[in-house]
């Protein structure tokens, strides 16, 4: 059985507003009042781990235990089937020190040149952590294509250039609650509020 989170106080273990953002706008229903590890001045650790989860753990760990109260991180990335599973866990950096990912998009489109697969998905780990080292991770995923170029002003990261599975228009063309309805951080999401939630 899962730990119950039953605070009413989450730090959000991250220093990426678009993250922050979505997280805050999935948690809303549940009124919980989140602050951002950045509004707290919280240092960013090293992300060393080998696995979305992994990095998902290393930053929850740190914001709990910095800041005392329970902390929720997102690990996430872009997996593009053609390049074996790259970006992956190493999706930020490949938007360099000035984090432009008009550069990390073309970088990929560039690396697929005119692979056939042209298929991709976007992975979000969610990991709970608490001040004792008690921590509840999981991992969700939404599947689709990549197209080429960018399309839409919404969103953040390679949303422009992601169209998922049975859509025409890209992630950043959407509504922020469409997106919020199907993508990998919503999957993740539904599984930590399935297991770590009172909903009733
Ligand atoms: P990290 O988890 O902070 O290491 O960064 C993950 C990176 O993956 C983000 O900076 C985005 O570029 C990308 N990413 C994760 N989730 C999304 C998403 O929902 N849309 C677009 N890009 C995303």
């Amino acid at each position: 059985m899962a730990r119950l989170f039953d605070g009413n106080k989450l730090v959000i273990a991250s220093h990426n507003k678009g993250k922050v953002r979505e997280i805050g706008e999935l948690l809303a229903p549940y009124g919980v009042e989140t602050i951002s590890a950045g509004d707290l001045g919280l240092p960013e650790p090293v992300e060393d781990g080998l696995t979305f989860i992994a990095n998902a753990e290393i930053k929850a760990l740190a914001a709990a235990k910095a800041a005392g109260i329970p902390a929720l991180a997102d690990d996430s990335g872009l997996e593009v089937n053609a390049l074996g599973g790259e970006p992956g866990i190493y999706s930020a950096r490949w938007a360099g020190p000035s984090k432009d990912f008009t550069v990390a998009m073309a970088a990929v489109n560039e690396k697929m040149g005119d692979a056939e697969d042209r298929g991709a998905n976007f992975t979000c780990a969610l990991t709970l952590a608490w001040p004792d080292g008690h921590m509840e991770s999981f991992e969700g995923k939404v599947f689709g294509d990549l197209v080429w170029p960018m399309r839409g002003e919404k969103g953040f990261g390679y949303d422009p250039v992601f169209v998922p599975t049975g859509h025409k228009v890209t992630f950043a063309e959407m509504e922020p609650a469409d997106k919020h309805a199907m993508s990998h951080r919503a999957d993740a999401f539904k599984q930590l509020i399935n297991a770590c939630f009172r909903t009733t």
